[in-house]
């Protein structure tokens, strides 16, 4: 394979780089049937690379009934036909590492699709059948087994069981599903289910992947007991217990990390992996990362953090404290495909506490774009300037916002269904992007598309396409490509230390990065006076009279 070396270079990549999530159905849609593919993102490519990050994460692009975005997996060794081809892929990746990006997939451990191979067997095979081991299957409870047989529930609203009927068309045993019924988990203590994983690994790094994404890795291992939850363990996935909870962050997935990473370090060149782990506290996080497991995982505190000084503080303090104690580098991030677009969160009033959704929010206050935007702006700064590793979603870096009107029976999220539509899911963050033109579907499909982008966009999105703002002074865009272009070049930034400066506090956070880098963020609505430098590098408003305006951040050379 010709190209599946990775760029040069690279000696713990992982440590500094800005990784740009790729949600691919929403990214650019190259065979004009409203879904993104692998001929949209080839042809975008140049752009990422231009934008001047350093790598790509997709989210999962394997053969799936979509009944969860892709998280349900049908076949971990072939590409979604709405995607493209595993020569798509191939081609992909290849043109990918000659611009310098490293690629990086998304494997989904804990559960399968309800379609995948193993899955119909161990239906089709009944009860005590070792193709029911790889899966939780267990008899009911009451007296014909109608009942669960326990209290857990699954992350979209309901119950976590289902239950089967037996090949021989009598009501059956129940399977545990964390996420939607689609979605089966599997059984971690089965040998089968860790052989078949690493070598699905080894099929993607022998292809030339470079890093791994793990979905809900903190998920994996179960109680054996399959114990009731108790009343403080019954809560959603963010808030995962600091110990004992009978699925959430216990001890046996760490074991199953060290395999991994053992498979990893088999191999040449650095391949890295990143998790997706819901911990209660950083320290749990920290016990991920150790020296013999995985490499990074994702600061979900700092994402959820509102935007006020003391909580991003302490979100970034405790990161470091806790990862910096086991030698792994932190990652920052603002947004993903699970939450609500940032400039909308930042863009109201700001609770005390974590944010994810924007019910989380004052809902009698009505959403502020311009103050969303020159938070987001500020946040770009202070997120691209923390030491270590960051993540880009795709979007963010034009400035979109969460579409909160998207009509009903468009939505997709199983969490709209599971949840009685009470809860409106993750859609909202998941709309396709502009890229030119002044209406949609603004370039994301090819002229003459047959289809409708899968989720309408904003008519307002006119002006946020990349074409609108390239080359733009002021531009989201142009502030994401010269502090990406700065970082790339100044030796301060990426991996490394930091020291706050004596007198912040919660209105404005100010932190050094030797050599000579200092980052001010003025979170107060006030103007404030810069401390002392000997140039502005780079600022996400303009300054008035020398004064740094509220909500806005500068990178200051000293
Ligand atoms: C992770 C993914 C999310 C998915 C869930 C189940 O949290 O990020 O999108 O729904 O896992 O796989």
């Amino acid at each position: 394979m010709s190209h599946a070396q990775p760029p040069a270079a690279g000696h713990d990549w992982w440590r500094s780089a800005v990784i740009y999530q790729v949600y691919i159905r929403s990214f650019a849609d190259g065979d004009g049937d409203g879904i993104g593919d692998l001929t949209g993102l080839r042809e975008r490519l140049p752009y990422l690379a231009g934008l001047g990050v350093d790598a790509i994460w997709l989210n999962p692009w394997y053969t799936s009934p979509m009944a969860d975005g892709g998280y349900d997996v049908a076949d971990y060794r072939d590409i979604d036909p709405a995607f493209g081809t595993l020569d798509d892929a191939q081609a992909m990746i290849e043109e990918a590492h000659d611009l310098g990006l490293r690629v990086v997939i998304d494997i989904v451990p804990n559960h399968t699709s309800d379609r995948h191979a193993w899955f119909r067997q161990a239906v089709a095979e009944g009860p005590g059948s070792p193709a029911r081991a790889r899966y939780h299957f267990r008899d009911g409870k009451g007296t014909d087994g109608e009942l669960p047989p326990n209290n857990w529930r699954s992350v979209f609203g309901g119950g976590a069981w289902t239950r089967v009927t037996e090949p021989d068309g009598t009501p059956g045993q129940w399977y545990l599903h964390l996420f939607a019924p689609e979605q089966p988990d599997l059984n971690w203590d089965n040998k089968e289910v860790r052989a078949e994983f690493e070598s699905i690994l080894r099929f993607w790094f022998d292809r030339g992947v470079d890093g791994v994404r793990i979905d809900v890795a903190h998920a994996l291992d179960k109680d054996p007991g399959l114990p009731d939850l108790g009343p403080s363990d019954i809560e959603g996935i963010g808030s995962a217990a600091d110990a004992d909870h009978p699925h959430w962050d216990r001890e046996g997935v760490h074991e199953i990390f060290r395999g991994w990473r053992a498979v990893a370090d088999s191999y040449p060149e650095q391949r890295a992996f990143v998790a997706e782990a819901w911990t209660g506290a950083p320290e749990r996080l920290a016990r991920y990362v150790r020296p013999d497991e995985l490499h990074t995982a994702f600061n979900f505190d700092y994402l959820t953090a509102p935007w006020r000084g003391d909580r991003l503080r302490e979100a970034i303090d405790t990161s470091l404290a806790a990862l910096g104690s086991v030698g792994a580098p932190a990652t920052w991030v603002l947004s993903n495909h699970d939450v609500a677009r940032h400039v909308s969160r930042y863009g109201r009033p700001q609770p005390d506490g974590p944010v994810r959704s924007l019910s989380e929010l004052a809902t009698d206050v009505p959403f502020d774009l311009e103050l969303g935007t020159r938070r987001a702006r500020a946040a770009a700064l202070l997120t691209l300037a923390l030491p270590g590793g960051a993540y880009v979603y795709q979007g963010e870096e034009l400035g979109l916002w969460e579409v909160e009107d998207l009509p009903d029976a468009l939505l997709q999220d199983p969490t709209w269904e599971r949840s009685g539509h009470t809860d409106r899911g993750r859609d909202g963050c998941r709309v396709p992007l502009p890229w030119s033109g002044v209406s949609a579907p603004f370039g994301y499909s090819p002229g003459g598309a047959r289809a409708q982008p899968w989720l309408p966009q904003p008519a307002a999105w006119r002006e946020l396409t990349e074409e609108a703002q390239r080359g733009a002074d002021g531009s989201m865009l142009e502030l994401y490509r010269a502090a990406l272009r700065i970082r790339a070049e100044h030796p301060a930034l990426g991996d490394g230390a930091m020291t706050w400066d004596s007198g912040t506090d919660s209105a404005v956070l100010s932190f050094t990065r030797a050599p000579g880098l200092r980052c001010v963020v003025n979170l107060s609505p006030d103007l404030v006076v810069l401390p002392e430098h000997s140039g502005v590098i780079l600022a996400s408003g303009p300054l008035e009279s020398g004064l740094l305006p509220g909500d806005t951040a500068v990178w200051l050379a000293l």
